[in-house]
């Protein structure tokens, strides 16, 4: 794991940002894997900012997201989908059916996993997965516990998740209960991961990834020390440095 410590979130979004437009740039029709939550949504920023001054195209760019909730509409604004459309999409030429995230509404939940990961192979694998993670080394919707072979897969949402997320749906009550998300085993099969730290409340998960060994099913990120390319870039806050 290659660490980048960065003063602050501002930093940390603008080299993301970097490093996200200069693969755009050298391979055309790469396939990212794309993130949700609060951590990237300055990093969908500045990329539209590259996107507006320097006409960076993204026609042939493939985009697939790590999850969804089960049971919102795709129009619902705390889908993931609406996420995606309200922060990126919206703002750069990516085609409509290049972009691609879980269906947490399929009529077969299982049959929509299978597809996904049989979906993400036909398009050559993912390139670059931006990663955020959980305070309890959440990454996607893997909590504590997934098996680290699983592909995508529906998960039950543990409570500290569902608290976390509950400042996007205004109540605890509201968030969904499950989820449908890349299994670590899709995300480890991407060819390079970044990972995105930010805010003292990852520091916690932050210290433990960076006293990993070994993965450990009981803390997800842990399985990141055995990617051959993965790159954090963490802020001082979560790297305790303030
Ligand atoms: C959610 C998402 C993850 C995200 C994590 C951290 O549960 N499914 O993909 O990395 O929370 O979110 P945030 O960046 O808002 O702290």
């Amino acid at each position: 794991m290659k660490i980048i410590p960065v003063t602050d979130k501002n930093v940390m979004s603008r080299r993301a940002a970097e490093m996200i437009s200069t693969l755009v740039r050298e391979k055309p029709d790469a396939v990212l894997g794309l993130a949700t939550g609060g951590t990237p949504e300055e990093t969908y920023r500045r990329l539209a900012d590259d996107y507006r001054n320097n006409h960076t195209t993204y026609q042939k760019i493939r985009t697939v997201n790590l999850d969804e909730y089960v049971g919102l509409s795709k129009e619902d604004p705390n889908s993931y989908h609406k996420y995606m459309e309200n922060h990126f999409y919206k703002f750069v030429d990516i085609p409509a059916d290049q972009h691609f995230l879980p269906d947490g509404n399929a009529v077969s939940l299982d049959q929509e996993c299978g597809d996904y990961d049989r979906m993400i192979e036909r398009l050559g694998g993912v390139d670059l997965q931006l990663l955020g993670i959980g305070r309890n080394g959440h990454i996607g919707f893997n909590e504590p516990g997934t098996s680290l072979n699983i592909g995508t897969h529906v998960v039950t949402l543990t409570d500290s998740t569902r608290l976390a997320n509950a400042r996007f749906f205004g109540s605890m009550d509201a968030v969904p209960v499950q989820a449908v998300t890349m299994g670590i085993g899709t995300i480890m099969k991407s060819k390079s991961i970044l990972l995105l730290v930010s805010g003292k409340s990852k520091a916690e998960a932050m210290n433990r990834l960076l006293e990993s060994k070994t993965p450990d099913p009981d803390f997800p990120a842990s399985v990141l020390v055995s990617h051959p390319d993965v790159t954090v870039i963490a802020d001082a806050e979560a790297l305790f440095l303030t």
